[in-house]
């Protein structure tokens, strides 16, 4: 059977984590025991869709060692992949969790250099899997064009994907002034998208709105941190409140929420439901420590909480 969500990383990492009581200079420091995560966005998402018991295929290029410890680290958690054998070493990112200030230290170390013809190769995969929903989240690999986006939006209509992107700067402009299925930016990405400095919580409607009437997507999920998020469509759009919870890490927030709303669409749900479940994935993952996603179990504890009590506490008038 085809595979029906696909998930794009050009910029994958073999997340490292650890955990020390005081990070002071100079001194040896001990740390405690390695963890191992595979890292990306579109990874995260592969992950995350996973958890819900959704299927997806993760494509991405791999080199060296760390490529192939992060091809073992998915399999074993159930992730399909199709990993694009690349010269050179996938990065490693490290976060060091200091336990006495409960403070994090994310070391993102630059990404492999990856050229447009291996780029392209990627997409040559994913054309042969046919796929209802193309996903691509994170920056660009060193080496693409900022445009690169542009090109899988063109690939994406090509091949009759729903593609869905969550970048920012100059790759998520190009791309989105291409055109495609559902952005979720946050604040300051729908601010850039609309050329302006930073736009006020009122101005966020008619911000998607507009981006959408200019043709560059069909759906704007606008990210709203601790405040949940706001759907927009052409017919209209609705705030979609997030749960309060005991926040540990923000930390692959958005990329749960990506996950749960692609999930969703496979599914067959409405865009209304779509945005609930996006937000109750994305709260579930600010309740784990470090680059840790959700758990299933709180996840469907969230949505039924929105479902039954959202309303109560959904912003209206955001274009007042
Ligand atoms: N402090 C929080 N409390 C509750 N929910 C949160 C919080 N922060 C994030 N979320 C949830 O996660 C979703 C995505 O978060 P956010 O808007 O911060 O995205 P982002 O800026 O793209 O995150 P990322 O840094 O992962 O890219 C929100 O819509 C919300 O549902
Ligand atoms: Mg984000």
């Amino acid at each position: 059977m085809p595979a029906k969500i696909v998930t794009l990383t050009l910029n994958p990492a073999l997340d490292k984590s650890t955990e020390i009581s005081h990070l002071v200079p100079e001194q040896k420091l001990r740390c405690g025991p390695l963890q191992l995560d595979a890292g990306g966005g579109g990874i995260n998402v592969s992950k995350a869709i996973q958890r819900l018991g959704g299927k997806s295929l993760a494509v991405f290029p791999a080199g060296g060692h760390n490529g192939k410890v992060l091809c073992e680290l998915l399999k074993k958690e159930g992730v399909k992949t199709n990993a694009l054998p690349v010269p050179g070493e996938t990065r490693e990112n490290i976060s060091v969790l200091e336990s006495a200030s409960n403070a994090q230290y994310r070391f993102t170390l630059p990404g492999l250099q990856i050229s447009e013809n291996q780029a392209d190769e990627c997409l040559d995969i994913i054309k042969k899997l046919k796929p209802d929903y193309l996903v691509a989240s994170g920056s660009l690999a060193p080496g693409l064009p900022e445009t690169y986006y542009e090109k899988v939006a063109v690939f994406a209509k090509d091949i009759g994907a729903r593609f869905i992107l969550d970048t920012s700067g100059a790759a998520l402009q190009a791309a989105a002034d291409e055109g495609l299925f559902l952005l979720k930016p946050n604040l300051a990405e729908l601010s850039a998208l609309a050329g302006v400095e930073k736009l006020e919580i009122n101005e966020v409607d008619d911000a998607a709105l507009k981006i959408i009437h200019e043709g560059k997507c069909e759906v704007v999920v606008v990210s709203l941190g601790p405040q949940g998020a706001l759907l927009v469509t052409r017919d209209g759009f609705e705030h979609i409140p997030a749960p309060m919870v005991k926040k540990q890490s923000t930390v692959g927030a958005g990329d749960s929420m990506v996950a749960g709303m692609v999930w969703g669409l496979n599914e067959g749900k409405s865009f209304h439901e779509m945005a609930q479940i996006g937000v109750a994935c994305g709260t579930a993952a600010t309740m784990n420590h470090g680059t840790e996603l959700f758990h299933a179990e709180d996840v469907w504890r969230l949505l039924e909480w929105i479902q039954k009590y959202g309303e109560r506490y959904q912003i209206r008038d955001f274009g007042a």
